[in-house]
């Protein structure tokens, strides 16, 4: 399939460009269709997993939402990103610094699906979660390099994977990193853009691997995962993608 192009988008920038409040702007102010899918798919897959799981966030970004659910289940959240401005903006949540991005529709619609869980436990049990903040770099052989460490139960990556190259071939030694970082048997749960070569954050664009659901799923089956499982919504075209891929799969 033909990436779906933003109209005559420049070329992608470095994240040295990469600006926290103005992505948290652009894709987080409001609690989207889109969004709201997010929510409810890791509601679903964390609803399924047991308890007491050793949870990598990788590439979180200055973002919290992918991780509400997992703290149902995590006994700890490492939680690492390539920038330390996001790095930061993880840092100052977990302080509750004043002035911080308020995640608060998006830890209500959780804590509904959770059975009306008070709000603020819910924000209190993943504060308590994440024991740790740290870079990570997926072009480097161990991205979590210099931690070492490795058999994580779940690896979770939300817009980051597909965010770091155009190149299908980086794509998919991303694919071979991760499951290195994972116990055998270990869930990759992860979202994705769909169709796309850059997406976009204000004025700047970033790099995206062009996906679809069958040639993620043949790079995730090809590359040490089965039970590969993927969901879809679709979105409008306006920052650069055509819809975003949901998937879980198990490390062989
Ligand atoms: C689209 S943002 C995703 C942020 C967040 N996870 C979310 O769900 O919105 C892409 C993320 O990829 C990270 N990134 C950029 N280069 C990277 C690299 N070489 N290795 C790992 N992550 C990288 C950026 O710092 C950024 O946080």
């Amino acid at each position: 399939m033909t990436p779906a192009r933003y109209p005559e988008h420049p070329a992608p920038e470095p994240y040295s460009q990469f600006d926290p409040q103005e992505y948290l702007e652009e894709y987080y102010a409001q609690l989207s269709e889109e969004n709201v899918f997010l929510l409810d798919f890791y509601h679903e897959i964390y609803g399924r997993l047991p308890a007491g799981l050793s949870v990598l966030e990788l590439g979180g970004g200055p973002t919290i939402y992918q991780l509400l659910s997992a703290s149902r289940c995590a006994r700890e959240i490492v939680f690492t990103d390539f920038l330390e401005v996001n790095r930061r903006e993880i840092q100052r949540w977990l302080e509750g610094a004043p002035g911080v991005f308020d995640w608060g529709q998006y830890i209500q619609r959780v804590a509904g699906l959770e059975k009306d869980l008070d709000v603020d436990a819910l924000a209190a049990r993943l504060r308590a979660c994440i024991q740790r903040v740290g870079p990570c770099d997926l072009t480097r052989k161990n991205p979590l390099d210099p931690d070492v460490q490795t058999g994580f139960d779940v690896v979770s990556s939300a817009f980051c994977l597909e965010a770091v190259t155009q190149d299908p071939e980086d794509f998919i030694g991303f694919l071979r990193r991760i499951s290195a970082l994972l116990k055998p048997g270990g869930s990759l749960v992860a979202v994705l853009v769909r169709d796309s070569d850059a997406y976009k954050v204000g004025r700047h664009f970033f790099p995206a691997c062009p996906l679809n659901e069958a040639t993620l799923a043949a790079a995730l089956q090809g590359n040490g995962y089965r039970h590969v499982r993927i969901q879809t919504v679709e979105t409008s075209r306006l920052h650069g993608y055509t819809g975003i891929m949901a998937v879980v799969a198990e490390k062989e």
